[in-house]
């Protein structure tokens, strides 16, 4: 029951995670797109009033008409609406779904006992759910420090953007060699997400509180505040597809399985902010094909190094693919039967032993033969790779990984 428990609430959180992350990014795509799409006023009692520029949209069968002004209004209305909710949910409901996912089984979900360094192979449970807490605050640390020290008054926004990137390569790596490959893959989205919200929660909604209450004492807002939030706001913009990403990539055992994840999740995060950076183009009206066929090449590039054909020449022998044919001898069906009888039956079964599971993980059932053979290429795929078990939790020998890596087909 406990097990079903914390199922039912990791899918209500889930539910509540993706619903405020459509809403937030959407919103944010949105500003992003009206403030690149403005147009001059065209009446010149607008522009006189201090209109900058303005949109006109249809949308639900009615027309809108957004106007931006260079700094602010002449007198502000009390109802001003304000962008942050949703930002905090997410983060709070993405933290939460962490937790219970993650924290409350770090033995099996975080631990890569598999990992080269071995350190952090040998990290017990609670280790582990230290170092990923930690992984995550010192995450928002280095960045905003990179931040407050590199572009200070801004002027150096470039700089920084370069200096952000490599951050998030060290990050990418650190992650897939201390974590299991899985959870290494949404910490690094999560760290990414982390600065995103925490930049809406210090630096922008703080800002816009700093202006707005100039202006209700007569006085001109510091347009470092102004120039600061757009910063932070840029950096998001570029964040968000390759946090969506990594935050998918759980359902793809193949991207965090890769022996160069951290290669992957690199390329990932420079293909989702080239794409992103097309888009924005766009709307201030540019068509620059060469974002997009940039992002695409990086994607291309993940493809070749994720697929089968590239793992086959950089992994050591014995731990082979599901894809190779080699000439060893076959194991027997029996053989086979038995290792994942032993390993791995007590999650992947019809009612699971194992007290973590309340279903068969994945719905794979692995309780009878006809079961065992359905699977056959994903099971040689997971085994091999070294994904399952979960964090060995079964204690699966590198001879036994040998014997799966050859079950033939016709191996019966
Ligand atoms: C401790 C419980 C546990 C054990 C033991 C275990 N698994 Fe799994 N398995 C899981 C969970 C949880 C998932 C779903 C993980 C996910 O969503 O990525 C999974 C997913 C899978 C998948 C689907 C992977 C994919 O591509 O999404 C396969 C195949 C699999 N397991 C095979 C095995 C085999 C073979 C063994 C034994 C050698 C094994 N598992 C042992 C918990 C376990």
């Amino acid at each position: 029951m406990q097990a079903f428990l914390i199922e039912f609430g990791n899918m209500l959180l889930r539910w509540l995670h993706v619903i405020a992350a459509i809403a937030w990014i959407g919103e944010s795509f949105y500003f992003v797109m009206l403030d690149n799409g403005l147009k001059k006023p065209a009446s010149a009692e607008d522009a006189r009033n201090g209109v900058a520029g303005e949109m006109w949209a249809v949308h639900g069968g009615g027309f809108y008409h957004n106007q931006k002004y260079a700094s602010a209004p002449a007198k502000l209305p009390d109802d001003l609406h304000w962008s942050y909710l949703k930002a905090y949910t997410t983060w709070l409901s993405g933290f939460a779904l962490f937790a219970l996912l993650y924290l409350t089984r770090p033995e099996i979900y975080l631990v890569d006992p598999q990992s080269d360094w071995a350190w952090a192979a040998a990290m017990t449970g609670w280790q582990a759910n230290i170092a990923a807490l930690v992984f995550l605050a010192l995450g928002w640390l280095i960045y905003n420090e990179l931040c407050k020290r590199i572009s200070p008054t801004m002027q150096r926004d470039g700089v920084l953007g370069v200096a952000v990137a490599l951050m998030m390569v060290a990050v990418a790596y650190l992650a897939t060699h201390i974590f299991a490959g899985r959870a290494a893959f949404v910490l690094v989205g999560a760290v990414m997400a982390t600065a995103m919200t925490a930049n809406v929660y210090f630096w922008i909604i703080p800002g816009q509180r700093r202006m707005v209450a100039a202006m209700m004492h007569g006085q001109t807002p510091d347009p470092l505040d102004g120039k600061r939030g757009k910063q932070r706001s840029v950096h998001n913009t570029y964040f968000t597809l390759p946090v969506v990403l990594l935050m998918l990539s759980n359902h793809y055992a193949f991207l965090y399985t890769d022996p160069y994840a951290w290669v992957v999740i690199v390329l990932f995060i420079v293909a989702g902010a080239l794409i992103r950076q097309f888009f924005v183009s766009m709307h201030a009206g540019h068509i620059r094909p060469m974002f997009a066929i940039a992002g695409g090449l990086f994607i291309i590039a993940a493809f070749v190094l994720t697929a089968p054909l590239a793992s086959l020449s950089s992994t050591p022998p014995g731990t082979d693919p599901a894809t190779r044919t080699d000439t060893a001898d076959a194991t027997p069906f029996a053989r086979v039967h038995d290792i994942i009888a032993q390993r791995c039956s007590e999650c992947h079964a019809e009612n699971p032993s194992s007290e973590s599971f309340s279903a068969a993980p994945a719905g794979i059932m692995l309780d009878s033969d006809a079961r065992i053979r359905a699977h056959r290429a994903q099971i040689k795929q997971a085994v091999a790779s070294g994904y399952m078990p979960l964090g060995n939790i079964t204690g699966i020998t590198d001879e036994e990984r040998q014997a799966i890596a050859n079950w033939r087909a016709d191996g019966s």
